[in-house]
């Protein structure tokens, strides 16, 4: 459980109680190393783990001179939306431009990014591995998307082609200090909320075709009961446009030079407009979480009274 408001504000935390009862909890952390105060990373992780949106008040990420060139949209290919960035391979898709100086700089925003989470989320440090980079250079408002690619959609994450089984989706986001605006969000309802309202409406789980598609090469891997049932979820909250118009959220902004995280499988979450923003996917097993009866694979087990993963 999280210690009750204002207790802890003499550590230098604050808490924002949101109008649907979420919360977003700031740490003062201004360093991508460590050592970080064991008290910051305990707070940092009830937080995460009950679903709460971490903000990292004074961590901006810091581009080099020569890394200027890469701050603009005209570096997207025709239609991308976003630059991806592979840290295993250093593979750079999204963009043919400046390929040398761009995998430099997320590479070295991926390895920023992992050093403060191994360094902050201790229960985590030893079995979390990191996704894949984003660099999302465009404005999103006012661009053209299909409801199921819109982000703008209240939504939870999951992947369509590759299977994580049932460990988390932890993700680290930052507006770079050059943007020009601020990145604007919309924090939904608490994920079991969420689930209990679609689990009627979710398909059942189908592992004849979760086995053709890994065999067709359409996934990377075997999708799990859980993996089919995040996105379905995925989807039905997207498509649903009487839920978008009518679900409860918390409207929140963050500025230029911020940086926050939290589990995106977890909290539902719309991104409305902002650009100049990176992100480092983690993923955590649910046997490294301090309260695993929180993860969405758990609750999901529960409302469906059987094992998913
Ligand atoms: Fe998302």
């Amino acid at each position: 459980m999280l210690p009750d408001w204002p207790a802890w504000s003499t550590t230098g935390i604050t808490c924002e109680r949101t109008m649907s009862g979420d919360i977003v909890v700031s740490l003062p952390i201004a360093d991508w190393n460590g050592p970080f105060d064991p008290d910051l990373g305990r707070h940092a992780v009830a937080a995460l783990e009950a679903g709460r949106v971490v903000c990292l008040t004074g961590l901006a990420f810091t581009t080099l001179p020569e890394e200027a060139v890469l701050l603009s949209p005209a570096l997207l290919d025709n239609s991308r939306k976003n630059i991806s960035f592979d840290p295993a391979s250093g593979r750079v898709s999204g963009s043919a431009e400046h390929p040398a100086l761009l995998a430099a700089m997320l590479a070295r925003f991926a390895r920023s990014a992992e050093s403060m989470l191994r360094g902050l989320l201790i229960p985590y440090a030893d079995t979390l591995w990191a996704g894949r980079t984003s660099f999302r250079p465009a404005e999103i408002a006012g661009r053209a998307y299909s409801p199921r690619h819109d982000d703008r959609r209240l939504h939870v994450d999951a992947f369509p082609s590759r299977p994580i089984g049932g460990a988390r989706i932890l993700r680290l986001f930052t507006v770079l200090p050059q943007a020009s605006a601020a990145r604007a969000w919309r924090i939904g309802e608490p994920f079991e909320s969420v689930a209990a309202g679609f689990l009627p409406a979710l398909p059942s789980p189908a592992p004849l075709r979760a086995r053709l598609y890994a065999l067709l090469g359409l996934t990377k891997g075997v999708q799990s009961a859980y993996d089919q049932m995040m996105l379905a979820l995925h989807d039905r909250m997207k498509l649903d446009a009487d839920y978008q118009r009518q679900a409860s959220y918390t409207a929140r902004t963050f500025s230029p030079g911020s940086t926050w995280l939290c589990f995106t499988d977890q909290v539902s979450h719309a991104a409305l407009s902002g650009h100049m923003m990176l992100e480092q996917t983690f993923h955590v097993p649910v046997q490294s979480m301090l309260d695993p009866e929180q993860s969405p694979l758990r609750v999901l087990e529960r409302l469906a009274g059987r094992a998913l993963a």
